[in-house]
């Protein structure tokens, strides 16, 4: 499964894994419930999504229960998602502030209130989203899975972090076994797997029912597909070439584009550019400049120096 990434899975770049994953189960950027119902953003852009976006999971975060129940209930009606998950691991201050995202490890009480709550009100599946603890004094989530089971969760994931560890390196994997014993809920996987070999492992050793997988897809949307095709048939995960990955890269460029206009579009697409030509000899050159970019017409123009200097550089 994709991870939901805020500021990065929108629905042009979930429409582009699509393309190689047609049934996986894809969840949107976190949505604030608080957001959607005080500063009416009922009609926010992240919450857009196309007819052929399913299966599509949407993620709220909140500590309110009327609220996060009304956000539900407006994204259900307007927009029909498979599942619904709940962010219960964001470790971001401005949220956790809120007593939302990974806070709410630290009121597991609150936590499974809200969860059985929105199971009681919605028919869909309710899903939570979480790490392994607030620190590494307070690790605490076998407790709070069964919290979760208990309180009618469908689907458990665990980013094998705590919230102080943030993002950096250090992932617990053995944690997905423990989880895995603890709970009869399906468990998926998350953090730092960055290869077929990663995901096979994980799910031989540790016996979880999915990966997911977030930063390792930035810059390359056809790695879930693909690794899910590797996981089911064996089939090897094919290396792209520079100029396969910066066709998509343009194609991913037009596409924000013509949602956003040209001028926020080529704004939002200059991180993505170099995630797409990261990994290059020779690339690292451009970057400043792919940072910098204005327009589609310039992005082709780097492009077309990148790949010109790289095949003087092959022959
Ligand atoms: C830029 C960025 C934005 C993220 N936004 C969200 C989010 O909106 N909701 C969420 O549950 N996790 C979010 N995460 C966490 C990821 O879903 C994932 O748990 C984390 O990156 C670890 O997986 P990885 O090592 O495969 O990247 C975000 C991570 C990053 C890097």
């Amino acid at each position: 499964m994709l991870a939901p990434m805020a500021g990065v899975t929108d629905i042009v770049f979930r429409s582009l894994v699509r393309r190689w994953a047609p049934d996986s189960l894809i969840c949107t950027e976190m949505i604030s419930s608080n957001g959607m119902i005080y500063s009416r953003q009922r009609k926010a852009r992240i919450l857009d999504h196309t007819e052929s976006d399913h299966p599509i999971a949407y993620q709220l975060a909140g500590h309110r229960e009327d609220i996060l129940l009304e956000a539900a209930h407006q994204v259900i009606e307007d927009h029909a998602p498979d599942t619904l998950d709940l962010n219960m691991g964001c470790p971001v201050k401005k949220i956790t502030g809120n007593f939302e995202g990974c806070a709410l490890m630290k009121e597991p009480d609150l936590a499974a209130a809200l969860i059985s709550s929105l199971v009681k009100e919605v028919d869909i599946p309710v899903t939570v989203k979480f790490r392994l603890g607030w620190d590494h004094n307070s690790i605490n989530f076998l407790d709070f899975a069964k919290r979760c089971e208990d309180a009618g969760a469908s689907m458990l994931t665990l980013h094998a972090r705590t919230r102080s560890q943030g993002y950096q390196p250090g992932c617990k994997w053995e944690a997905f076994g423990e989880l895995k014993q603890a709970v009869s809920i399906p468990v998926i996987a998350n953090g730092d797997i960055r290869s077929a070999e990663d995901a096979k492992y994980i799910i031989d050793t540790y016996g979880v029912d999915g990966v997911m997988i977030g930063r390792h897809c930035q810059g390359q949307p056809w790695i879930i597909g693909e690794l899910d095709q590797h996981l089911k048939t064996g089939k090897p995960v094919q290396e792209r070439t520079l100029k396969e990955r910066l066709n998509v890269a343009f194609e991913h460029a037009q596409a924000l584009c013509d949602y956003r206009g040209n001028q926020i579009g080529v704004r939002e697409i200059r991180k993505h550019l170099t995630w797409y030509a990261q990994g290059f000899s020779g690339v690292r050159a451009y970057r400043n400049r792919l940072t910098q970019v204005n327009s589609l017409e310039e992005i082709q123009a780097i492009f077309d120096e990148i790949l010109t200097e790289q095949y003087a550089i092959a022959i």
